[in-house]
């Protein structure tokens, strides 16, 4: 990826990020395998660069979220590049599906090794301490709820949520540890910066809106130029100017202002949402480096 660049406007490190980051140092320690949540429509963008130089020989998964809302090629690319770094990936709607056979499958030699250093000194079979963490709103709570089966984390859709670590137990085998979201120490590039704002990691308002949903429109259009068929009834936008594209989107979903013109600033707002709530198709902003 690009090295990071000046920062410029755009403000997404809070301190409490900062603070958040420090206090997992102890359950690092404490946990058996730490799970890694970034959303599989921008895998890399929505990563904490630190942390595989933070945990050293520490058992780390790292889990796609939001299959269901990413370009499922693109998942696939971006899994085979990680398991070729020598990573132990999965991919999985967090949302609907059961999560644990995968999880089990590729926690398996690290639970079998416990067992055995458990059996040497006598000591009766203890839970695998997981620990779960990501930048907000990548589906860290979801994923804690996918597995405790039961409502045991609030998820909740805005960066910047700040709640109390805390413990659950899964079943015999699994107790996790839930965490406040965490950004990179170090800040992205401007181009991740804006993926993770239009995924909504990033509070959007500290964007402007009109540049952000431009700079949407220009990934959508290059990625997937018919991707606006279904939702706006635009075919192929590869010949459409922006100012084109918004008044059409405006005029297919009825953002019409004073004097009957077509609302453009509601039509970008509209189209990040809807990008943002899945409504344009199985999209990834990022592809998977060759
Ligand atoms: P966080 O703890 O990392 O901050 O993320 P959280 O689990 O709160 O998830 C953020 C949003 O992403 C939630 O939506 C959650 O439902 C959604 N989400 C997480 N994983 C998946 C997935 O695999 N597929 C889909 N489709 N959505 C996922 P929300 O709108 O804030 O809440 P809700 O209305 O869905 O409950």
């Amino acid at each position: 990826m690009n090295e990071p660049k000046q920062r410029q406007n755009i403000h997404y490190f809070p301190g409490h990020m900062a603070k958040a980051f420090a206090s997992l140092t102890p359950y690092l320690k404490s946990s058996d395998l730490v799970v890694e949540i970034a959303d599989a429509r921008a895998p890399s963008a929505s990563r904490n660069p630190m942390l595989l130089s933070l945990l050293g020989e520490k058992p780390h998964l790292l889990v796609l979220s939001k299959l269901d809302r990413a370009d499922p090629k693109e998942t696939e690319s971006w899994l085979s590049y990680y398991r070729k770094q020598g990573e132990n990936a999965l991919a999985g709607d967090l949302k609907h599906e059961k999560i644990i056979r995968q999880l089990l499958q590729c926690a398996s030699p690290i639970i079998t090794k416990k067992r055995a250093k458990e059996q040497k000194i006598g000591m009766k079979p203890q839970p695998l301490r997981l620990l779960v963490l990501g930048i907000p709103n990548v589906g860290k709570s979801t994923f804690i709820n996918n597995l405790a089966g039961r409502n045991a984390a609030k998820a909740a859709n805005r960066p910047g949520v700040t709640r109390a670590e805390q413990w659950v137990k899964v079943s015999q085998d699994f107790v996790l540890l839930d965490t406040p979201g965490i950004l990179p120490m170090n800040y992205p590039s401007e181009e991740q910066a804006i993926l993770l704002a239009c995924l909504g990691s990033i509070k959007e308002e500290v964007l402007p809106l009109d540049a952000l949903a431009d700079s949407l429109l220009s990934l959508l259009r290059s990625r997937y130029p018919s991707c606006l068929a279904s939702r706006y009834g635009i075919s192929d936008m590869t010949s459409w100017s922006d100012e084109t594209v918004y008044d059409g989107i405006a005029k297919r979903m009825g953002y019409i202002g004073i004097g009957g013109n077509s609302d453009t600033s509601k039509a970008r707002s509209g189209l990040l949402k809807d990008f943002q709530d899945g409504l344009l198709g199985r999209l990834s902003l990022e592809g998977a480096p060759c």
